[in-house]
């Protein structure tokens, strides 16, 4: 109700001002903050396992061009799984540690190859000489060595925003996606497959697929002057206002006023993004009607963040991936806590079966 989020006690508007997206991951895994000497190491552990298996290349290049990003590094990671079969040690914490880091090195490189094969460009190594966000920038934009072409040099107001959204969306208690990875993982599967399942549920429109459902709608609104219409569909049941509502979150969401702060900035270098002013009167229009103000929805983190993705030239399928990149230091830390818990055992809902009871078969000719 107060609209607070924290991780492992630090507020996340602090961690967004002045932490980075791997110290973050540091945080939420080991549940401190870095040394200066944790951070370097973990930075260079990092660095070491953010190449893919050629093999796993290759597992992209036979999707079609037009393929969806997200069903593309979902199906990429879960292919990890059978390139490092020491993953299935879930119980030794060493091997894990190992997975883990695997896991938030390469998600990037998947993503930014996915987004490459799309575009018909060449496959772009990771830098050691970058940040972990630079990297994964110069991955998407930059160029192979060796062209004719001039270096690729990330914006750095546009590489502190990426690296704002990281942390942002870093994790955030059961949601769908994370429940998902815990329950798939419960079984003791290895956290490639048990991750590949986790963003199969951050896909969807509800959840982290909303991003993308964000601009659709905007686009498809079209103009201020379509706003009201647009409301009264929603409040008929026609539609709903995406970007808006949230289960734990009904008096605002912290995230959003984050990301909306750093929207100005980003706009501040690449140009207004046009479907800004449509969003601003969407959400003014929204937090004065009572259909709203009394189901007490508010912008989530999905409203604005999709607007900053495609000023930075962005396509909106690559939404739900960039939320991925971010959620999978919260997937892991929550897979590492939930295996070392004594008391877990396999996720078992039981059912409460409310359909006929016992019955004789009823052979064909008698139905
Ligand atoms: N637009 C219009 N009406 C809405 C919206 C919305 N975005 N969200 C909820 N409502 C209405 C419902 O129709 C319902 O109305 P009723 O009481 O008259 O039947 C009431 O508000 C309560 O809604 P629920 O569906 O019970 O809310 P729930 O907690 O189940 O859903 C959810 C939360 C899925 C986020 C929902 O608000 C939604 O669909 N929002 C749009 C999608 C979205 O932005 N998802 C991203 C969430 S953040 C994240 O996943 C990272």
């Amino acid at each position: 109700d107060r609209g607070i989020l924290r991780y492992r006690g630090y507020p996340i508007e602090q961690l967004a001002e002045r932490s980075t997206f791997i110290e973050t991951a540091h945080l939420l895994i080991h549940g401190e903050l870095p040394t200066s000497t944790e951070l370097d190491e973990w930075s260079e552990e990092l660095v070491t396992q953010s190449t893919l298996p050629e093999n796993i290349k290759h597992f992209i290049e036979g999707f079609q061009r037009d393929a969806h990003p997200m069903g593309m590094f979902l199906s990429a990671v879960g292919a990890l799984s059978t390139f490092y079969p020491d993953s299935k040690n879930v119980l030794d914490g060493g091997s894990r540690q190992t997975q883990i880091t695997r896991l938030i090195a390469k998600v990037p490189t998947i993503a930014a190859y996915a987004h490459r094969y799309r575009t018909d460009a060449p496959y772009v190594s990771p830098d050691p000489n970058l940040s972990f966000v630079g990297n994964f920038m110069n991955m998407l934009n930059g160029h192979p060595p060796g062209g004719s072409e001039s270096q690729y040099r990330p914006h750095p107001e546009l590489e502190r925003a990426l690296d704002i959204l990281f942390i942002l969306h870093a994790d955030h208690e059961q949601n769908c996606s994370t429940s998902a990875m815990r329950g798939i993982g419960s079984s003791q599967a290895d956290p490639f497959v048990s991750l590949a399942g986790a963003a199969a549920a951050l896909y969807g429109p509800l959840h982290g697929g909303a991003n993308e459902a964000v601009l659709r709608m905007l686009a498809e609104i079209g103009s201020v002057s379509n706003i009201t219409g647009f409301i009264k569909r929603v409040k008929d049941g026609e539609r709903r206002l995406m970007g808006f509502g949230h289960r734990v979150y009904k008096s605002y969401d912290p995230r959003a006023k984050v990301i909306k702060e750093t929207a100005y900035r980003v706009f501040e270098v690449t140009g207004k993004n046009p479907l800004l002013d449509i969003a601003l009167e969407l959400e003014r229009i929204a937090l004065e009607d009572d259909y709203f103000v009394s189901r007490r929805l508010y912008p989530n983190v999905d409203f604005y963040s999709g607007l900053i993705y495609e000023a930075m030239g962005f396509d909106a399928g690559m939404f739900p991936v960039l939320f991925a990149i971010g959620r999978t230091a919260g997937w892991v830390a929550q897979w590492q806590e939930m295996l070392k818990d004594k008391e877990q055992r396999i996720a078992r809902p039981r059912q409460l079966y409310v359909g006929e009871n016992d019955r004789e078969y009823i052979p064909m000719d008698q139905r």
